[in-house]
């Protein structure tokens, strides 16, 4: 297959550079255009970019030029990793000029013809893509959404429990890793030493955005049945560089033991593995059977980051169960979600 020609909006931030150091060595894409604000067009990429990516920036990206966030790139596909305050606009019109636009921001999240995709969650509802283009009158763009990063990990985890058991209430704290907020993100003197027990806009989208990814789409032409659950969400901001932890409880619908739900979170498949996806982790779901894991430093590279971590599944004296799950936010939370999303979409046929 001759590899799908991509750019990166906001190819000079946080999640833009994980993109940069992702795509390298996929054999699917080729990085042709990257763009930015103002503050770097023109500018070659090694100058407009605090690269802070362990491994070294790509020697044929250190010299392309950064280019504004409009049409005209030359690439089939953009990923997005915008501030959600300019991507709403320019997503619209990269998808009008016939981009495929695979987002990281919370835009369009929600927009009833808008898939909000996990690949292993919700593959069919790529079928959204369809009535997105003919109420848009859009023939050949689109715009696919990968969910907030607190979000996938968790949904990752109540995917194989949904399935086999429904879930009615999910309680979940989270402890967010500092490049959640993006770079130079929270000041070293608000985030050392420290715990904040808020993140602007973050539990409000962990309530809603799980109810999308596990509602059901029952032909082309519908909007997402939200699923039947109750969320209530706590998030806080920990002084870890990557990996967001979370702590969950859950009631469900049919009573099962921990045994149960181990063998169910350990026996699912991930969909697009078997599709061949290069980014595609299998297992996708590790569970640890250590009382003390997963844990941020050790765990969050499973699965090169793909992977979610769940441990200490055991009961809960309010709920049914409760449980941990560990997941990269750059990688399997943005970045690396997204890329997936799109190598679903072309197994799929969607991007050719
Ligand atoms: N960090 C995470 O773990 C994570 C996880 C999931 C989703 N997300 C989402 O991904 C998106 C990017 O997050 P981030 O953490 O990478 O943010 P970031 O580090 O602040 O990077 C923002 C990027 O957007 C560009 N930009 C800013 N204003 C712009 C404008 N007016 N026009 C065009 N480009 C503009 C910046 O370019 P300049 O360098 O030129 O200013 C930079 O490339 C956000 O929507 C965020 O919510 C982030």
């Amino acid at each position: 297959m001759k590899p799908i020609r991509v750019g990166i909006l906001g190819a000079t931030g946080t999640v833009g550079q994980r993109f940069i150091s992702l795509l390298e060595g996929n054999p699917w894409f080729e990085i042709t255009a990257l763009a930015a604000s103002d503050r770097s067009v023109g500018m070659p990429y090694h100058q407009a970019c605090t690269w802070r990516v362990s491994a070294d920036c790509p020697v044929h990206v250190r010299e392309m030029i950064v280019q504004a966030c409009e049409p005209g790139l030359d690439c089939e596909l953009v990923f997005s990793a915008l501030p959600a305050e300019m991507a709403g606009v320019i997503e619209l019109q990269m998808a009008q000029a016939g981009y495929a636009v695979l987002s990281n921001a919370s835009s369009h999240r929600l927009d009833d013809d808008v898939p909000l995709l996990i690949p292993e969650v919700n593959p069919e509802h790529t079928l959204l893509i369809a009535q997105q283009r003919q109420r848009r009158g859009w023939d050949k763009g689109f715009i696919v959404t990968n969910p907030n990063c607190s979000t996938t990990g968790l949904v990752l985890a109540l995917k194989p429990l949904y399935d086999a058991f429904k879930i009615r209430k999910v309680m979940v704290t989270t402890l967010q890793a500092l490049s959640g907020a993006g770079y130079p993100g929270v000041p070293s003197l608000d985030s050392l030493d420290n715990v904040v027990p808020f993140i602007k806009g973050e539990e409000e989208k962990m309530i809603i955005e799980p109810r999308k990814l596990l509602g059901g789409l029952n032909a082309p032409n519908d909007a997402v049945e939200l699923a039947d659950m109750r969320i209530s969400a706590a998030c806080n901001r920990v002084a870890t560089r990557d990996g967001h932890l979370e702590t969950v409880s859950v009631e469900l619908g049919q009573k099962a033991s921990v045994e149960e739900a181990v063998y169910a979170l350990r026996s699912f498949r991930s969909a697009p593995y078997r599709l061949g996806c290069p980014s595609a982790a299998e297992p996708v779901i590790v569970v640890r059977d250590e009382s003390d894991r997963p844990q941020t430093v050790l765990d969050r590279d499973s699965g090169h980051g793909m992977a979610v971590i769940v441990g200490r599944v055991r009961p809960c004296s309010v709920l049914d169960l409760k449980f941990v799950v560990l997941s990269h936010n750059t990688i399997r939370g943005a970045a690396g979600g997204a890329i997936l999303n799109a190598e679903l979409l072309i197994a799929q046929g969607w991007v050719k």
